[in-house]
């Protein structure tokens, strides 16, 4: 039975301050998770603090709303068979040290903050998170 699901990816301001957009969209294009929307943007650390606000209680919170609203982001939404589940693999693991070969994070993350790229890890967060960057 087929399970088509959309899913939120975030290239992090450190990879398109490297221009990597074209080698992470040709990995996922590769991996038949199709682009159906994406826009470049920056956004505040207020704006930030909530899209990542299941993180609040964590010793890496402040950082991490600092480094997200610190430069330019592309968001994308993606489409495919179990694009939530298949995205998080081509991701890699949150340590780009941790990562397996030729995921995402193993090629080009820089470290575990500056680790490139995010994705929804649930239906739930993806509806949340597709929302939260593309309403209307
Ligand atoms: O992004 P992912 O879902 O793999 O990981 P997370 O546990 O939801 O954490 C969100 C983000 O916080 C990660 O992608 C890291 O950039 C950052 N983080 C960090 O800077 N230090 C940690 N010890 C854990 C996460
Ligand atoms: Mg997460």
């Amino acid at each position: 039975m087929s399970n088509t699901e959309r899913t939120l990816s975030i290239i992090k301001p450190d990879a398109v301050e490297r221009n990597l957009f074209e080698k992470i969209t040709d990995i996922l294009k590769k991996n038949n998770l199709k682009i159906e929307k994406n826009k470049k943007l920056q956004i505040s650390k207020e704006e930030a603090a909530e899209f990542y606000k299941e993180h609040q209680s964590k010793p890496f919170y402040e950082k991490l709303c600092n480094y997200l609203s610190s430069g330019p982001i592309i968001v994308m939404e993606l489409s495919g068979e179990n694009a939530i589940s298949r995205y998080r693999e081509i991701m890699g693991a949150t340590d780009p040290k941790k990562a397996g070969n030729n995921t995402i994070r193993n090629l080009y993350g820089v470290s575990i903050d500056k680790n490139s790229v995010h994705g929804s890890d649930s239906s739930s967060s993806a509806e949340r998170e597709l929302n939260f960057f593309f309403k209307n």
